[in-house]
């Protein structure tokens, strides 16, 4: 798809636009620049971030950061929106799942299929990814890890005060956390806003049913499974959690929630993987000062979402930087120095997991076998599960109850209609 300009150049004559005509033939002159929309800006994140963006001013491209703060990359979807709109996309934007598609649609990307093509990345990238990498066959998007969803982060040190070891079951979990309570911690830190709640509850909704039920709910979105009690069961276990979280949690971002643990204010977060690159950031050990560990009830079961840099239509002479960036961001050394740092794994399957701490190494054999068990789901918060429209239904529903609006059955009944109206 990507026009590719022959030069042909007699006399030259250099357009603002950066473009030569001869004769009307056209020679394009690069402009050695790329524009990355991310929502990137935690301090673990922009750590992380640093690793590509070094990598790319090492090969001679200018880096131009657009940040939009936001976890979950909600705000970053709506400047997205309105830039393109506005007929001005950046070359290169971070993006999950079935937003890549929804894009791939509407006919505005860009494909990387000669680079994709001689670096071999379909051999590399595991089919769960190349479902959103790739459209109509050709590759739009160049994927940077893969994280998962259903991990909780816990201060070791507080657990130890407690006497206690790291809870496995459902039942033990809450005990943690009310025993967290009873010593005058907060027993979980959160961040009160949709992606947040939604995040926690793909997790509660495995630890209640499975990973059949995630399927057939979340993935399926079968009426028989939506309408069933384990659904009420899911909304009752978040109104247990809600008892420990603390009166401020509304609206707090995310890595202000992993700061809480971390700071030793509260024992577990329920946050995805990139909670880790926080810890690492703060200077914390694995095994010595926090664990991760999977949501209790969910072993097994790997929620992912990977993030992938989506390719945009842009003027030639800004597509030589754009190939550069999708290569840096798949070159295998690259992928291992930047996924120690996110708290991620690799999204490549040739590497090895040596650099990686014991979670990372655990994430990456986790990921493996679920690949291989068929427990391996995308996740709903983080845009894997259900397209847009359905995912934004649940949502709406999920965060209203745990901010008290409604009952456990009220949400039961009002997730059922909510998903069908949106499909
Ligand atoms: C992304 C992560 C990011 C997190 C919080 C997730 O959707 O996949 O890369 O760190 O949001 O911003």
């Amino acid at each position: 798809m990507k026009k590719v300009l022959i030069a042909l150049v007699m006399t030259a004559l250099i357009t603002s636009a950066g473009v030569v005509f001869a004769s009307g033939q056209e020679e394009v002159v690069d402009d050695n620049s790329v524009e990355v929309l991310h929502w990137w800006t935690s301090g673990g994140e922009a750590a992380a971030l640093g690793v590509l963006k070094d990598n790319l001013e090492a090969e001679g491209i200018e880096w131009i950061d657009s940040p939009v703060a936001g976890g979950g990359g909600t705000e970053a979807m709506t400047v997205l929106r309105s830039r393109a709109t506005a007929g001005n996309p950046p070359a290169a934007v971070q993006m999950l799942g079935y937003d890549i598609t929804d894009w791939a649609e509407l006919g505005v990307l860009a494909d990387v299929d000669d680079i994709a093509e001689a670096e071999n990345w379909d051999d590399v990238i595991p089919e769960a990814l190349q479902k959103f990498s790739k459209y109509e066959g050709s590759w739009i998007a160049a994927p940077v890890n893969v994280h998962s969803t259903n991990w909780v982060w816990a201060n070791l040190h507080i657990l130890d005060e407690l006497g206690l070891d790291i809870p496995e079951t459902w039942d033990e979990y809450i005990a943690a956390m009310e025993a967290a309570d009873d010593a005058g911690y907060i027993g979980l830190a959160h961040g009160g806003q949709a992606w947040q709640d939604a995040t926690v509850w793909e997790a509660v909704l495995v630890s209640v049913g499975g990973p059949e039920f995630y399927e057939a709910a979340i993935i399926n979105q079968e009426p028989d499974a939506l309408r069933s009690p384990q659904m009420l069961e899911v909304f009752q276990r978040m109104g247990q959690l809600r008892e420990f979280l603390d009166p401020n949690f509304s609206g707090r971002d995310w890595n202000l929630a992993s700061a809480m643990v971390i700071e030793g204010d509260a024992l577990f977060q329920m946050m995805g993987d990139w909670a880790k690159g926080e810890f690492f950031n703060a200077g914390l050990e694995a095994g010595e000062d926090f664990m991760g560990f999977r949501t209790p009830g969910t072993q097994g079961t790997v929620l992912f979402n990977a993030d992938q840099f989506v390719m945009f239509e842009v003027a030639p002479e800004l597509q030589n930087a754009q190939t550069l960036l999708a290569s840096a961001i798949m070159d295998p050394a690259f992928q291992v120095a930047f996924n120690t740092v996110k708290g991620s794994v690799p999204a490549r399957t040739d590497v090895s997991d040596a650099e990686f701490t014991i979670i990372g190494k655990n994430a990456m054999a986790e990921l493996a076998a679920a690949n291989e068990n068929g427990t391996l789901f995308g996740s709903m918060a983080h845009g894997h599960g259900a397209r847009a429209s359905v995912k934004n239904a649940m949502w709406d529903v999920i965060t209203a109850h745990f901010n008290g609006q409604m009952t456990a059955e009220e949400a039961a009944e009002q997730f059922v209609v909510a998903v069908e109206q949106a499909q």
